[in-house]
């Protein structure tokens, strides 16, 4: 089962990154046109995605593999580069991202004018998307390489 979840862990990534270029794409070109239920459905989409992806990290970042419960005893965290990056980085850039794309989803909610929904939408998952690439352990990543694709 810890297999299948890092899969879909892992798979979840292009999931998310595909659904933030749209929905950043959508926003930004309908500036200036009603918010509809296809831009609130496709929000939808990213956020299921998203809060599944952390529903998995969580349980990862405790239980898993590289998570707490097996960090040997006595390691420095904070100086070791590949547990700062599983323990810290990976989970608190990530979930920052998730916490703006959960802001810029509730946009839709809100009582203000429809382009003032796109535009804040546009801009919180543009930071997230950012802090979602900063925070994924690429393959060209030195240290914490992982592979692009689930189980390669
Ligand atoms: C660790 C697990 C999770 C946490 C901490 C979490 C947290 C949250 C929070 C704080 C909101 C607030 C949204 C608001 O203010 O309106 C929210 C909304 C939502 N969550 Fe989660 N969530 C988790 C897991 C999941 C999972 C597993 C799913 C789906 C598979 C999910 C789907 C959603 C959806 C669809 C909404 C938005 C509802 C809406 O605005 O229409 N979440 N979640
Ligand atoms: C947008 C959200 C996230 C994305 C796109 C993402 C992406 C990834 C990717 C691509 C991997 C490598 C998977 C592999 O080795 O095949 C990974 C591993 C991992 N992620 Fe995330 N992640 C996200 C959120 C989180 C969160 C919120 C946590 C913790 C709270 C977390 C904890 C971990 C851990 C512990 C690993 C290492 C698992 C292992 O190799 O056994 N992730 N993540």
């Amino acid at each position: 089962m810890e297999t299948g979840l890092l899969h879909l862990h892992n798979l979840l990534r292009w999931v998310i990154i595909i659904l933030l270029l749209v929905n950043i794409f959508r926003h930004f070109s309908a500036a200036n046109k009603p918010y509809t239920a296809g831009d609130k459905k496709l929000g939808l989409f990213l956020m299921i995605a998203a809060h599944t992806t952390l529903l998995i990290g969580l349980y990862q970042v405790i239980f898993g593999r590289f998570g707490w419960v097996h960090v040997p005893e006595g390691t420095p965290i904070m100086k070791d580069k590949f547990w700062r990056f599983f323990l810290i980085e990976h989970p608190v850039g990530m979930l920052i991202a998730i916490v703006l794309i959960t802001i810029g989803k509730g946009v839709a909610k809100k009582s203000i004018p429809d382009a003032a929904k796109h535009k804040k939408a546009a801009i919180l998952f543009t930071i997230a998307f950012i802090f979602i690439l900063a925070s994924v352990p690429w393959p060209f990543r030195e240290g914490i390489a992982r592979p692009l694709f689930p189980g390669m």
